[in-house]
């Protein structure tokens, strides 16, 4: 019997595979052949790796590969200069200003722009998620897609709204295709997240997932086991109140979660009832 061959893929059915695939936007007018990129010398890596992040980058080398252009020659120093301009931001503002000339995140190279956050910097209440997605990247804003609309009916549950709460993410740049962050970039991100929280000032902080939970709450436990727990996040100066939840768009996956989620909206509209207003 003859095997009749397939026909070719037209464009139309050749963007459909793709979009299924996951991939949703084009980086460049060019491809770029990954392969071909030199190698980063490990041994130099390694010299100038202070012990402190080897955990990390040991972490990051069991994760799925990133292309090697993604990744910023020197993460050590990035951190560190991070690290310094953070501390040095006195206000939201000047905090942004600074993000958006911070060259030490590769994530900022395919991203279209910087998500930093949305709602009222004087509310009580500050929600932390992982890293912006596709709708947010084409806003600037932080949780404008569909999860966003479950967070929007979240902080409704406990009768606020974007002009009562504050929203950010961990990584304020959309990883390509929305892989997971790695390590490193979480790493680099996390001293501009801090700031924030420590320039918010909220009296109840709210990790949304386990990516934003345990980066934060310094945490290695899964979500099940945190949520619901009144955690302290000490900024350096004082200690926030903080509470990990499912993240809306787990969610939106397993609806049958909502439930436990909505009584941690209740304890958290407690702690805010009892917390001193400014
Ligand atoms: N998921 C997140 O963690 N953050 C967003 O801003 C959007 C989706
Ligand atoms: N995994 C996460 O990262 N977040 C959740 O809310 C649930 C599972």
């Amino acid at each position: 019997m003859d095997l009749i061959p397939e026909p070719a893929p037209n464009i139309r059915q050749l963007l459909a595979f793709y979009l299924e695939a996951g991939v949703d936007c084009a980086l460049a007018e060019e491809p770029v052949d990954r392969l071909a990129e030199p190698d980063i010398p490990a041994a130099a890596a390694a010299v100038r790796e202070p012990a402190t992040l080897r955990p990390a980058r040991e972490m990051a080398s069991a994760m799925p590969a990133v292309p090697r252009s993604e990744i910023a020659p020197a993460p050590e120093a990035a951190i560190a200069s991070a690290r310094e301009a953070a501390r040095t931001a006195p206000t939201l503002e000047a905090l942004r200003a600074l993000l958006e000339t911070f060259e030490g995140c590769a994530l900022k190279n395919t991203a279209t722009r910087l998500v930093f956050a949305d709602g009222n910097p004087e509310a009580r209440i500050m929600f932390v998620g992982e890293a912006p997605g596709r709708d947010e990247d084409i806003e600037g804003l932080p949780f404008v897609g569909r999860s966003g609309k479950l967070l929007d009916r979240m902080i409704a549950a406990i009768g606020l709204d974007r002009s009562k709460a504050y929203i950010a993410n961990v990584i304020p740049w959309r990883p390509p295709g929305n892989r997971t962050p790695t390590p490193q970039e979480t790493q680099i991100c996390l001293p501009f997240i801090q700031r924030q929280i420590e320039l918010v000032n909220p009296d109840v902080l709210v990790t949304l997932g386990n990516p934003s939970t345990q980066t934060l709450l310094s945490t290695r436990d899964g979500i099940m086991k945190t949520r619901g727990k009144w955690f302290d996040y000490d900024t350096g100066t004082r200690a926030i109140r903080a509470m990990a939840t499912f993240h809306p768009a787990y969610l939106l996956r397993s609806p049958s979660y909502k439930r436990m989620t909505w009584q941690d909206l209740r304890a958290i509209a407690k702690a805010l009832e009892q917390a001193p207003s400014p």
